[in-house]
């Protein structure tokens, strides 16, 4: 089942996510449903607030990043109550987009590399490095949980420019080709 993903303005994509029990019996059907979403949306991430659960969970799969990294190509990971450790390296930017902000792709600078502590979806636990395009899909995910928008970063002066589009998109006058939740109603 695809979920309607929730669109920028909603209260929801600005709370803090909650951590999640190992005996939760949804969490399968969510994370499947997830996945769905996230490949009909043509996402390469989604989190779990952004399909109405505020829970701290996402998914990704990084292979659209395999041009550059080949590595990448098998990229496919669920995470489950992360925690960034320590964030290292030099900071480069990188054009961004997000499902919950159709239509913007906007220059998103950030450091290279994160080590994460998280279990998937078998409640298997890993402390991990990232870096390169892993390291940057991952913080952009990791922001939905503590209720960060990549448009968060941009300079007070790119976000004048854009405050006409982003009240388009809160109001529901974007429409993306996958279905989306805004102010409660689904479109
Ligand atoms: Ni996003």
């Amino acid at each position: 089942m695809k979920y309607p993903v929730t669109i920028y303005g909603d209260p929801l994509l600005r709370k803090k996510a909650k951590n999640i029990e190992k005996d939760d019996q949804k969490l399968k059907d969510i994370i499947e449903n997830m996945w769905e979403t996230m490949y009909y949306s043509d996402g390469v991430g989604l989190a779990a607030p952004q399909v109405g659960f505020s829970i701290r969970l996402f998914i990704i799969d990084a292979k659209s990043g395999a041009d550059e990294e080949p590595e990448m190509k098998d990229f496919k990971k669920v995470f489950i109550n992360p925690k960034i450790i320590e964030t290292a390296g030099e900071e480069w930017v990188m054009n961004e987009g997000c499902l919950s902000l159709p239509e913007i792709r906007e220059d998103v600078s950030r450091q290279d590399e994160i080590r994460l502590q998280y279990f998937d979806e078998n409640f298997v636990e890993y402390e991990e490095v990232f870096k390169g395009f892993a390291g940057r899909v991952i913080q952009h995910e990791y922001d939905h949980l503590e209720g960060i928008l990549f448009v968060d970063y941009l300079s007070p002066l790119r976000k004048r420019l854009l405050k006409s589009k982003l009240s388009a998109i809160a109001t529901g006058k974007i429409r993306p080709h996958y279905r989306i939740k805004v102010s409660g109603k689904i479109l």
